[in-house]
């Protein structure tokens, strides 16, 4: 287990980290690189809480205790006493070698470091801190606070008590863990990608309209969600990186983001981020 927890990336998913932790009575410490960034974080973490109080999940103390538990920084020292850290930047394999890099130089020897990327390889992440044996996938998924999933991503040189110690935080968290190995894609998203890519392709070629494409999906096999809307929640740019690390691993076209993709998200229709994807959303 883990008693002192920091996040590192306040984004859409650092932030929901951070509230599954202190939720569950444990403190969080929350980094990320300007006070924008932390203020949409406390944002986003006020309507996710509020959200779950009106579904009853908790009641408004618990919410206020866990709000309380959760500390916004933007100095990276501030993670210096935590025993785990979970880096939840942007998915840029540039970037995040360099903060695994920086997160190193505050912690110390003990301190497990986690990687919440979903397709970037964790020995490439390893490589580059002073004990490789400490560092991990976590990977949640979106919207974490209601995801039940975290994927415990096994390094070629990730200590066994390290995958013991994250499998039993992951469960303290109320959230089933599963093991993969270190492959790009881990075990979901390798499954999820070619799908939501064929939808595109379908959506791309004309074969159907997109409110038929996912209703195919939502009414046919029973999905929360349709495809396209799935891409415009998980957000094109995202999905984008994704796509091209599973690509650049397997060279199988299954993984080969579609020129719509491209396309999109040269226009900024990133999805239900940016107001527009494969539908239009409100502010
Ligand atoms: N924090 C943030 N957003 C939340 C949330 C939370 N705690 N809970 C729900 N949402 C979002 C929804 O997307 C949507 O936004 P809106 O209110 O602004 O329109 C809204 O909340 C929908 O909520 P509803 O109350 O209408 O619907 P439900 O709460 O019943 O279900 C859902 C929402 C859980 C998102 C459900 O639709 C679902 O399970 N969808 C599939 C999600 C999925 O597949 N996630 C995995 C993505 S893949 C991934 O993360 C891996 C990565 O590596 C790409």
């Amino acid at each position: 287990m883990f008693e002192h927890v920091a996040v590192v990336g306040a984004g859409f998913m650092g932030s929901g980290i951070a509230e599954s932790v202190a939720t569950v009575g444990l403190p969080v410490i929350v980094y990320d690189v300007d006070e924008a960034g932390l203020e949409r974080s406390r944002r986003q973490l006020d309507r996710s809480l509020q959200r779950a109080v009106g579904a009853g999940k908790l009641d408004a103390t618990a919410r206020d205790d866990a709000l309380a538990r959760i500390e916004h920084v933007t100095d990276l020292g501030a993670i210096a006493a935590a025993d785990l850290v979970v880096e939840a930047v942007p998915e840029s394999e540039t970037l995040k070698v360099e903060v695994m890099r920086r997160i190193d130089a505050e912690v110390d020897a003990t301190t497990v470091i986690a990687s919440n990327t979903s397709s970037i390889p964790i020995a490439q992440l390893g490589a580059v801190v002073s004990v490789p044996e400490r560092v991990l996938g976590l990977h949640f998924f979106s919207p974490v606070p209601v995801m039940r999933l975290v994927e415990i991503v096994r390094a070629l040189r990730t200590d066994d008590e390290v995958v013991d110690r994250a499998r039993a935080f992951v469960e303290h968290l109320g959230k089933q863990p599963i093991e993969t190995k270190d492959r790009s894609g881990f075990v979901v998203n390798m499954l999820l990608v070619p799908y939501l890519m064929a939808a595109v392709r379908m959506y791309e070629d004309g074969f159907a309209t997109r409110e038929d494409i996912d209703a195919g999906m939502r009414l046919g096999c029973g999905h929360p969600m349709g495809p396209l809307s799935l891409c415009d929640f998980i957000g094109l740019d995202v999905l984008y990186a994704v796509c091209d690390s599973l690509f650049e691993e397997f060279k199988r076209p299954e993984f080969a983001p579609p020129p719509l993709m491209k396309r999109m998200i040269a226009a900024e229709h990133l999805g239900r981020k940016s107001g527009r994807g494969f539908y239009a959303y409100e502010a």
